[in-house]
């Protein structure tokens, strides 16, 4: 059970008539006194690490915050301190709070390794003049306040956020005030100036290039941008068969998936851009792991001049595409090589393969992406990093978080969803791996240009060229 326990040290309100209470589970409050200046926000650390910057809210009683803390870190109790632009205001010490998850991991040890908020941006509904996005985001160091999305100018829309979102809650659990995380985002297409362009917007927030510094500074902001296809037409054409859709991703309408997929090829697009891949005669670009082409048609119908292909291990998938989209599509076998010439495309992207694969198989198919380049060619290749730790990290037990930060990789894990549908059914994992290890590893096989954290959802983006 939780319990508050502990009150505030003497001596330890400096200045400010700052009175601090705590209720369980996880809600920290704070009250100022009535006609006393206060700050606009404070910010609220735990054993010394700040995780939320909160806003103070006037009120007739006097101002007041309140903060869900997560679970946190110390064996018994943890140490919260209230500031404001470093000055003290006041501390509280919380024992028995619910400090771990169920298999002893605690919160702060996860919010170490993926410090960035997290969002999904699954839903689209349009009733001809007003598109409306929903989703969640983490709110940023806890605050849903620091929270915005950049339009073009002349658009019109309405942004409401900071909604309650119970499931984030529960998955973000290390996460302060993950329960404040749904958003809606009203777009009126009708209002909007003419010419501006409505479909593409991007979330903003104080910090957003936090660690960000080795990557490149036109896409350090890639991940956080969301493309709209205007043409919902292109919802239509998906497999029809029960279980061919959620194979390639794990929940899934036609909707989501249309959404997603062009957002994804957007982001891609743009990538390949800036590494010098641009639509055009004899561009030759291969979708590695295409599933049902949710991001493949998207480059067949807007990159007409160039060629492109798509490659699975899963054969229905690829029948499907054969007969329902153009682009020439490819049964590849578990493991290299495959059919396809020495040095013939100039761009691949694999999203959310490697995350399926062991070591073995990883090495393997570096060797045959560096085969199938062309000298200039790029990769750009997902892998499941800190981000997608941290999103599985609620069913991950201390010593598995342990092992897997002090290593760096793990493929132990068997994933279901090609059980009967390719020759082995260990070969599909759920793999999880850090920066640090993909750079060592990766780079036995190809050049590692860059990693761009959070380029696809919650997977960075590898990306390789071949070996000089
Ligand atoms: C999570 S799905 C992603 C599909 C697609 N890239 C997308 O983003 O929609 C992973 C896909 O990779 C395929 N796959 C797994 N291992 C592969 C391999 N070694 N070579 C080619 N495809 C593979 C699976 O069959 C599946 O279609």
């Amino acid at each position: 059970m939780a319990h508050l326990s502990a009150a505030q040290a003497p001596g330890e309100t400096v200045a400010n008539p700052l009175t601090l209470s705590f209720s369980p589970p996880c809600g920290l409050r704070g009250d100022f006194l009535p006609g006393v200046p206060h700050p606009e926000r404070v910010a609220v650390a735990c054993d010394g690490q700040v995780l939320a910057t909160v806003a103070v809210h006037a009120g007739a009683s006097g101002a007041s915050f309140t903060c869900d803390l997560p679970p946190v870190a110390a064996p018994t109790q943890v140490r919260v301190e209230v500031r404001d632009a470093g000055r003290m205001l006041g501390g509280l010490t919380v024992t028995n709070l619910p400090k771990r998850n169920l298999g002893g991991l605690d919160a702060l040890s996860v919010h170490k390794v993926c410090d960035r908020p997290l969002f999904s941006v699954p839903w689209m509904q349009f009733d001809g003049a007003i598109l409306t996005v929903s989703g969640a985001h983490l709110p940023p160091a806890g605050n849903p306040d620091l929270l915005s999305v950049q339009f073009d100018e002349g658009v019109r829309y309405t942004f409401d956020h900071g909604l309650r979102s119970p499931e984030f809650a529960n998955h973000f659990w290390y996460w302060p005030n993950a329960d404040l995380s749904n958003f809606v985002l009203t777009i009126d297409l009708a209002g909007s100036r003419p010419g501006c362009d409505p479909f593409r917007f991007e979330f903003r927030y104080p910090g957003e290039e936090k660690g960000l510094g080795d990557v490149p500074a036109p896409l350090r902001r890639i991940g956080q941008r969301i493309s709209i296809p205007s043409d919902l037409a292109l919802t239509v054409c998906f497999p029809r068969d029960a279980t061919q859709l959620t194979r390639v991703q794990t929940w899934s309408n036609d909707q989501s998936v249309t959404f997603t997929g062009y957002s994804t090829f957007r982001a891609i697009e743009a990538l390949f851009a800036h590494y010098g891949v641009t639509p055009g005669p004899g561009v030759e670009i291969l979708d590695w792991g295409c599933g049902h082409g949710r991001v493949t048609r998207h480059f067949i119908g807007q990159w007409r001049e160039a060629r492109i292909s798509g490659a699975d291990i899963d054969a229905e998938n690829v029948a499907w595409c054969s007969e329902n989209l153009r682009g020439r599509f490819t049964t590849v076998p578990l493991f290299p090589p495959t059919d396809l010439p020495d040095a013939s495309f100039d761009g691949i992207f694999g999203i959310s393969v490697m995350t399926h694969l062991t070591e073995e198989a990883q090495a393997a198919w570096l060797d045959e992406i560096a085969r199938l380049l062309k000298p200039d060619g790029i990769a750009l290749i997902t892998f499941a990093g800190a981000a997608a730790a941290a999103f599985s990290s609620v069913f991950r037990p201390d010593p598995w978080w342990r092992d897997w930060v002090a290593r760096g990789f793990d493929d132990a894990q068997h994933d279901p969803a090609l059980d009967g549908k390719i020759g082995d059914d260990d070969y599909y994992r759920t793999t999880v791996q850090t920066t640090q290890y993909t750079i060592e590893h990766w780079s036995k096989h190809v050049d590692v240009v860059g990693v761009i954290p959070h380029a696809i959802g919650y997977q960075d983006m590898a990306v390789l060229r071949r070996r000089r």
